[in-house]
């Protein structure tokens, strides 16, 4: 199964509605606001003067948002389109950045280039079939010393939902629209894995990086799933029989 072409293809699509959705506010970002969340500003901390990857960028509002914070830096992402319009936005703000259209294990396996940091958040590990291969990825990227930083959505909340909460041998395939409140009805195949809390930790050892920090959350900036509800000045919250259900994790390892 080509599950590559077919992600892409997906992600294609869904690159031209984000665009335009209120979800993205591509103005605001324009007008200077920062796509960034207090959890990743916090984590990441002083970026001036480092060079940076962000893998699997998407349209790059979180790269140039990064770069406006003093960052060099690169961005990849699959889809051709995406990167398009990322590139379209660097040149109507005059932001330097560089975007590659391209799947990131091929990146990891071409590129030769170091960064100090290499980023990248929500919604991005289940579009990924192996996990050692990522974390190689994130090595083979880094500086010694380099600092890796992810924050990502919890699969627990897939678990909640009805999806594995452990790996299996054979992928999710579904037909789905997306997640912006522009939606417009339109469904493309997608191909995902579900990849468990240990499989990410493990994973990132074994590619010989440190975890230094690891924490949950119950709270998400993003109403991207079913039955959130919105906490002023925390975010969206899940509550499962009364309690509160871990919506993030963020990690950050060094090599
Ligand atoms: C949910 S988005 C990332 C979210 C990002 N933080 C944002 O909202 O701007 C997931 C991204 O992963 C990209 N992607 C999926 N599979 C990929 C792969 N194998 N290599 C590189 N990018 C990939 C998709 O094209 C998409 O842009």
């Amino acid at each position: 199964m080509d599950y590559l072409n077919i992600n892409k293809d997906a992600w294609d699509k869904r690159a031209k509605l984000h665009v335009d959705s209120k979800f993205y506010d591509v103005e605001a970002f324009k007008a200077g606001k920062s796509s960034l969340n207090i959890v990743e500003l916090e984590q990441v901390g002083n970026v001036t003067g480092k060079s940076l990857l962000h893998l699997q960028c998407h349209f790059g509002q979180d790269t140039m948002s990064l770069a406006r914070q003093g960052a060099r830096v690169t961005g990849v992402d699959l889809s051709t389109e995406a990167i398009e319009q990322a590139n379209k936005l660097k040149s109507a703000l005059g932001l330097q950045a560089t975007f590659i259209a391209k799947d990131i294990y091929q990146f990891g396996q071409e590129s030769t280039e170091k960064f100090d940091i290499v980023f990248t958040s929500y919604g991005v590990l289940c579009w990924l079939p192996d996990l050692d291969k990522w974390a190689r990825t994130i090595a083979s990227s880094l500086v010694t010393g380099g600092e890796f930083h992810l924050v990502e959505f919890h699969t627990f909340n897939d678990l909640l939902s009805g999806y594995s909460y452990f790996p299996q041998s054979e992928p999710d395939i579904e037909d789905e629209g997306t997640y912006t409140e522009n939606c417009d009805g339109t469904k493309s195949t997608m191909v995902t894995w579900a990849h468990s809390l240990s499989e990410v930790i493990t994973a990132l050892i074994s590619a010989g990086l440190t975890i230094e920090h690891f924490k949950e959350y119950p709270y998400s900036p993003y109403k991207c799933f079913e039955g959130l509800e919105y906490i002023p000045e925390l975010g969206y919250q899940m509550l499962h029989k009364g309690q509160q259900v871990p919506l993030l994790y963020a990690i950050k390892a060094r090599k």
